[in-house]
């Protein structure tokens, strides 16, 4: 049988280049496109290290209906994996339009395209920003959705344009996978995320106290109705995320229908175990400077991981001090990105 040829947007990206390195390990073809406006070219050089196997790297933007459409011309798709948007939700909340242009108007572009193309196996990235203020946890699928910023509006536009594309036309296969906190990095060394200004996130931010790049991490609120005090959420190794891309995968060529399933470890961590556990890892100590709560900040969030398991035999499998050596040796190697 061909090899499956698989359409990755945002290929450079941070969760994009580790799905793209199991991909290549299980022999797709891989066709990486990305617009370079959040990474590096150096990522696919990387990957390509990592895997000795090559990839099709296009840069282009998913908004460039021209572009894409000889990509789609070029290649003879099976499916594709749609990691391309912006992210950042404090930028969304004072430049909302670009966020909907780039996210909504930008997916909306590449369906209309696999739409005229025949292709209809697509995996999306979504988030469990879509939750907003999470009633109970741990939260599954079918709790009611939210936005509270921009970023998550555009997720939630696009989980529920999705939803109208397949009820219209039931040959889409899609899968809506909901990531939770993606962390870590491959364990080579080699790939990793590298936020290009001072990072929005947890674990990069305390990385890079760890390595000298900043004084302290700024605790976000200490007063939450949690065990210590500080916020709790599911960070998930960005390995094992990468590997329920390739599950999601195998269900859509083996099933008809669309499904959507979060991606998670099922288990909260606050955010001083977070940095406890880095400074295990790592051997540094993490100063800690606490202040008022971040304004949108969710108490707890955890995944309920019970569809993942049935749908897709797929759970993590990495526990938080892999997280973090993983994340601290890419760190180590990187000081300053790629
Ligand atoms: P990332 O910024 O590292 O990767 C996104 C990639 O998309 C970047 O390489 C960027 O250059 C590219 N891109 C953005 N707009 C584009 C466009 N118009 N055309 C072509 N390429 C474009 O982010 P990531 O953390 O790897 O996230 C990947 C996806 O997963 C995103 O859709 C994000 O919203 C979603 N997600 C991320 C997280 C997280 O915490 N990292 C959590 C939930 C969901
Ligand atoms: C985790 C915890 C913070 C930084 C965000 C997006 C969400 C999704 C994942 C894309 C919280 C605390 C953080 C710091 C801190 N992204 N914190 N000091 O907020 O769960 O989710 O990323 O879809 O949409 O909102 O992740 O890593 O920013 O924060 O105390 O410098 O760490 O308050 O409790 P979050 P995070």
């Amino acid at each position: 049988m061909a090899e499956p040829v698989i359409l990755v947007t945002g290929a450079t990206g941070y969760i994009a280049a580790h799905t793209c390195v199991c991909l290549l390990e299980r022999g797709c073809k891989v066709i990486g496109i990305d617009n370079l406006s959040n990474s590096s070219p150096r990522v696919i050089e990387r990957i390509q290290q990592i895997t000795r196997r090559s990839i099709d790297f296009h840069r282009i933007d998913i908004r460039n209906q021209t572009a894409l459409t000889a990509v789609l011309k070029h290649y003879r798709i099976d499916a594709v994996i749609h990691f391309a948007g912006l992210k950042a939700v404090g930028e969304s909340v004072s430049e909302p339009l670009k966020y909907f242009d780039n996210n909504v108007c930008g997916t909306v572009t590449l369906l209309r395209l696999l739409q005229q193309y025949g292709i209809r196996k697509l995996v999306f990235s979504s988030s469990a920003t879509v939750y907003g203020e999470p009633a109970a946890v741990p939260v599954g699928e079918a709790a009611p959705t939210s936005a509270t910023n921009p970023y998550g509006r555009s997720k939630l536009m696009v989980e529920q344009m999705l939803q109208d594309i397949v009820r219209a036309d039931n040959s889409w296969r899609i899968a809506t996978l909901r990531y939770f906190n993606p962390v870590g990095a491959h364990d080579s060394g080699l790939i990793g995320e590298d936020p290009r200004d001072i990072p929005n996130n947890l674990m990069p931010y305390i990385a890079q106290v760890a390595i000298g790049r900043r004084p302290y991490l700024q605790l976000f609120g200490d007063d939450y109705p949690t065990e210590d005090g500080s916020g709790v959420r599911d960070y998930i190794h960005v390995m094992d995320l990468a590997r329920g891309h390739l599950a999601a995968l195998d269900r859509l060529s083996a099933h008809d229908g669309s499904f959507t399933v979060n991606l998670g470890t099922g288990r909260g961590v606050s955010v001083l175990q977070a940095v406890a556990a880095f400074e295990r890892v790592s051997g540094k100590v993490i100063p800690v400077q606490r202040t008022a709560r971040r304004a949108g900040d969710v108490a707890t969030c955890y995944a309920s991981v019970h569809r993942a398991s049935e749908l897709l035999g797929w759970h993590a499998e990495h526990d938080l001090e892999k997280m973090c050596a993983d994340h601290w040796r890419w760190q180590c190697n990187n000081p300053e990105g790629y």
